[in-house]
This record gives C-alpha cells, sequence and structure tokens, in this order.
C-alpha cells in the first residue's frame, strides 16, 4: 500500500474526482479527510467510505482555515473543489465570473496558504485542459485553469519542500454537468468521445491515478499533466 500511515486531505471529496482520489488513497492505505460545502452529502459519503468529513466552502477564509486546524499537519492535500459559471464573453454577468474564479481560482489559492503539509508531502491543483484548448464561451474557465496552473509551477518553488503539481482534465464524465438536461449531456458526451483518439470520455479514476502518483513520486513537483484522451492533439 502506497500511502500507509499518509494523512490526505480531498477539498471537493464528497463527488466526481476529489471522490475517486479519495477513494483509491484509502484503498492505499492513507487516513482521509474530505471536505465540501453540503454536509448532508458530504457525511453520508464518509460514513460509506469510513473517512472522517469536515464541512468547509473554498469561497470563505475562515471557513478554510478552521478546515485545517481541525485536520493539523497532513502529507497530502487535493483540490478539486470548482463550481463554474460561464457564458458568452461579452454577456455573461461578472458575478458569474467573479464566483468561477472565487471558488475555482482563489479557493486554492486559500487551501494552499491554510494547510500545514508536512516537508515532502503534496498540493495537487486540479485545472482543466481549457487553459490551453480554450472553447467559446468559457473564456473565464479558461482563465482560471491558467491562473492556477501558473499558481502550482510558483508554488512548486516556494512552497519547498513540499511538491506542488496541478493536473489538467480533458471531459471526464461526473456530476459537475448534472444540470445539463439529460440527453443534452449524453450527446455531447458521446461527441467528446467519437473525437478522441482514445475513443472515450475520462472517468474519475483517471484522474484520480495521476493524482496519486503525484503524491507517490518524490521527484515530481512543479509539474502540469494534461490527462485528456489526447484532447490536446486532435
Ligand atoms: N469533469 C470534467 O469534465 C472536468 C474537466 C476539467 C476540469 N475539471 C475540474 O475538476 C475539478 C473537479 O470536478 P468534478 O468533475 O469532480 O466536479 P464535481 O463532481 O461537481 O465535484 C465538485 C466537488 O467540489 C465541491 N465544491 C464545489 N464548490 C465548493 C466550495 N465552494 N467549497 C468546497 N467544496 C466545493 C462539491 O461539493 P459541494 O457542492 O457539496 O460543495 C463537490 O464535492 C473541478 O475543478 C473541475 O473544474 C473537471
Amino acid at each position: 500500500m502506497q500511502l500507509a500511515g499518509k494523512k490526505v486531505v480531498v477539498v471537493g471529496g464528497s463527488s466526481g474526482i476529489g471522490l475517486a482520489t479519495a477513494e483509491l488513497a484509502k484503498r492505499e492505505g492513507a487516513q482521509i479527510i474530505i471536505a465540501s460545502r453540503n454536509a448532508e452529502r458530504l457525511d453520508a459519503i464518509a460514513e460509506k467510505m469510513n473517512v472522517v468529513a469536515i464541512p468547509a466552502d473554498v469561497t470563505d477564509d475562515k471557513s478554510v482555515a478552521n478546515l485545517f486546524k481541525s485536520c493539523g499537519p497532513v502529507d497530502h492535500v487535493v483540490v478539486t473543489a470548482a463550481q463554474l459559471r460561464t457564458g458568452p464573453f461579452k454577456s455573461v454577468p461578472m458575478e458569474d465570473v467573479r464566483s468561477t474564479m472565487e471558488g475555482k481560482f482563489w479557493g486554492a489559492w486559500r487551501v494552499a496558504r491554510a494547510a500545514d503539509i508536512r516537508p515532502g508531502g503534496s498540493l495537487t491543483l486540479v485545472s482543466g485542459f481549457l487553459s490551453i484548448r480554450p472553447r467559446p464561451n468559457s473564456a473565464i474557465v479558461s482563465a482560471a485553469n491558467g491562473a492556477l496552473e501558473s499558481l502550482a509551477r510558483a508554488l512548486a518553488l516556494e512552497l519547498a519542500p513540499v511538491r506542488v503539481n496541478a493536473v489538467s482534465p480533458g471531459i471526464i464524465d461526473t456530476p459537475i454537468r448534472a444540470a445539463m438536461p439529460e440527453e443534452a449531456r449524453r450527446e455531447m458526451l458521446a461527441k467528446t468521445a467519437a473525437s478522441l483518439p482514445v475513443g472515450r470520455v475520462g472517468v474519475s479514476e483517471d484522474i484520480a491515478r495521476q493524482i496519486l502518483s503525484f503524491m507517490t513520486i518524490g521527484f515530481v513537483t512543479g509539474s502540469i499533466v494534461y490527462v485528456d484522451g489526447g484532447a490536446l492533439v486532435t
């Protein structure tokens, strides 16, 4: 077991990529703490997995500080928390783009500042391939992802000997698109799968396995790894 005796915090651990990361790290022997906003959903998952749950909102300074006060020193921290609001550049409300940045970028920033990570441990940020493969109507997500990737590289220097990396996923089938009409969601995923060299969209565990390698390979820091089924070469 690669993470026996290690303490791992997954912020955003109640769903999708965060949940898969928590499950994988637990299978590898880690002690797991998951955090997210919806306490009811978080507690239900934590009970099922037999891990610790601490409700926290990454858009709130105090909430993030309290989370890491409760955790104490830890070995690995992963931030998958995000709620994205997008729209056409000229008309998307400023309130929406600000809230996207507040959660996805400033949320990761707050976690990086508050977490007490042991030397040699790791912080993993989750960006997204729109950072370098933009699509119309999602400029704010491209910008947030690009900023996160730069942040990971900067923090790899400033927080050393803690290692800091970012994984940049392509399209992954997670509950993040739960608000989309089901038929449109399926159609989009099928179209994406057909366009990729691997012939499928990603699953959460594809990204979780990359995050596990960031935790366990002590030579990796300042790295941005694109796990996208080949989206960047199509
Ligand atoms: N899925 C994709 O195709 C894809 C592609 C590229 C990048 N990504 C990135 O990968 C990351 C994870 O995405 P996912 O698909 O796993 O999403 P998801 O299934 O929607 O999970 C998001 C998690 O973050 C938590 N969360 C959201 N806002 C939060 C906040 N303010 N404070 C604390 N927790 C918060 C959610 O729980 P609560 O709502 O209860 O707080 C949930 O546990 C995101 O950064 C996303 O942008 C995803």
